[in-house]
């Protein structure tokens, strides 16, 4: 469902050109839940990134669902997002001034749909996270874990068939971070929804069913490829 061939990126300041990702493949399949692992500065964000079609590759294509992403004009790719893709952020970006359960319709709000199915909606997946008595309260007033339920809980609202978490549960304690693990194990169990995970964690992303590795921009490891360790010339 989700391809990414031949992808490399590069950060250009004034003169200097930093290479960040150098030729990377590997496919994801429809319902899969997929840890990106890599240490600080390995370029997972940026890989994550791509693949949200937030910005776009110095070189490569990325197929979602036999559309490469790459190729689409900024009002292609923002009705695509719109409709097909998800993202949960380390730091929840709850909107203040809403309620927990305006900010889960939201997405909604954009695509015109009735008040009243979208509160039906929002309050079916705040039940699905746990919090269903948390809807009328303001994101304030909720834990970092409790935040991050009802981020989960909008990214799904428009049921994307992909979702995109950068460190979901980097500002949470080991306990709270198992729970929303779960979460998400759940939801991709029952929903279908494929997750891709940033971790530096490698006991997040072993909870995973596909890791991929990134080491200095190059992808190093493959278990879809059978666990192989790439090395040399076969990790460029
Ligand atoms: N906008 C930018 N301009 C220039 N360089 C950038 C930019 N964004 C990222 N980089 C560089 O790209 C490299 C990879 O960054 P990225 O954010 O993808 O890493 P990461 O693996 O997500 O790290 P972390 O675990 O710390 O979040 C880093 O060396 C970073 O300095
Ligand atoms: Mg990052």
């Amino acid at each position: 469902m989700l391809r990414v061939e031949g992808l490399s990126h590069s950060f250009t300041n004034g003169t200097e050109t930093t290479p960040v990702l150098r030729s990377i493949n590997f496919n994801i399949k429809q319902g899969e839940i997929v840890a990106l692992l890599g240490s600080s500065g390995s370029g997972k964000s940026t890989l994550l990134n791509l693949m949200a079609g937030l910005m776009k590759p110095t070189e490569g294509a990325i197929y979602i669902a036999d559309t490469n992403i790459v190729k689409m004009s900024e009002n292609q790719l923002s009705e695509f997002r719109r409709k097909h893709i998800g993202f949960i952020f380390q730091a929840y970006e709850l909107i203040d001034n809403l309620t927990v359960r305006e900010n889960v319709e939201l997405p909604l709000v954009f695509q015109s749909v009735h008040p009243k199915i979208r509160k039906q909606k929002a309050m079916e997946l705040l039940t699905q996270v746990g919090i269903p008595d948390k809807a009328e309260l303001f994101p304030s007033q909720l834990s970092g874990g409790q935040q991050q339920r009802v981020s989960i809980a909008r990214s799904l609202i428009t049921e994307p068939s992909v979702i995109f978490a950068d460190e979901p549960t980097g500002n949470l304690d080991t306990k709270t971070e198992e729970e929303i693990l779960a979460i998400l194990k759940r939801l991709n169990a029952t929903m279908s929804t494929t997750f891709v995970i940033v971790t530096h964690e490698r006991e997040v992303a072993e909870q995973t069913q596909h890791i991929i590795t990134l080491r200095d921009g190059y992808l190093v490891t493959d278990p879809a490829a059978g666990g192989r360790q790439l090395i040399g010339e076969e990790a460029r």
